[in-house]
């Protein structure tokens, strides 16, 4: 079988670190200590495959673009970017959250718009145009759980996962939105012009997480 090169975009952080097991599994592992080093361009044990260690919210349009073939996300920053140019072909069961809107303890707004702070402004848009709700949004990058209780915002859209972050700060969950966790995604032209390649590292993660989750 023919080999070729092969790019796939890491997301770095907490998720890197349950990534990695997987990939090891499906006897994709880079030669040195990702943690350990400066570098974002790493070569594995195969001669034609590199991992790319980047934030996710580039993941998406690293992919999309075609400099990386295969990449692995969260899906909140999947939505939030939208998936022109590649497909979505596993879900690792790994990084699972929910995406919720939140807010303080019994509130209630119903006259005027709602304000909500969210770094998810693209999912946060839909999300209250599907419900017919008028919103104004207001980018921010984190700490959202902050600006309910300094009066920027009337609510957030945010990743919940324990909800000890929303309890701290006097917020609650109340709508979900979606449930999150990371998934594969491949560039559509590679997944053509590779696909031996790509097929062969699908299945096997596909056997990396059915271990991984029995
Ligand atoms: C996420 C999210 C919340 C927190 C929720 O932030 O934005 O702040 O985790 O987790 P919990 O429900 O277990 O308390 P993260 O720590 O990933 O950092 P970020 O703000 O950089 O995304």
């Amino acid at each position: 079988m023919k080999s070729e090169n092969l790019v796939i975009a890491l997301t770095k952080g907490r998720i890197l670190e349950e990534t990695l097991p997987l990939f090891a599994e499906a006897d994709i592992v880079p030669t040195e200590d990702v943690f350990e080093s400066r570098k974002l361009l790493f070569d594995t044990n195969l001669e034609n495959v590199k991992l790319m260690i980047i934030r996710g919210s580039d993941v998406p349009t690293y992919v999309e673009f075609g400099s990386a073939d295969m990449g692995v996300a969260g899906k909140d920053l999947i939505l939030e970017h939208g998936n022109n140019g590649f497909y979505e072909p596993l879900d690792l069961r790994i990084a699972q959250c929910r995406l919720m809107t939140a807010g303080p303890k019994n509130f209630s707004k119903s006259s005027d718009r709602l304000k909500i702070a969210t770094k998810f402004t693209n999912i946060a848009k839909q999300y209250f145009a599907d419900q017919g709700k008028q919103v104004e949004l207001i980018k921010l990058n984190g700490a959202l759980e902050l600006a309910p209780l300094l009066g920027l915002a009337d609510c957030i859209v945010d990743i919940v996962d324990t909800g000890k972050t929303l309890k701290a700060n006097g917020l609650e969950p109340k709508q979900l939105i979606a449930e999150i966790s990371s998934r594969v995604i491949v560039n559509k032209a590679s997944m053509k012009i590779k696909n031996s390649t790509i097929r062969g590292i699908l299945s096997k993660l596909r056997v990396a997480v059915s271990k991984s989750i029995s």
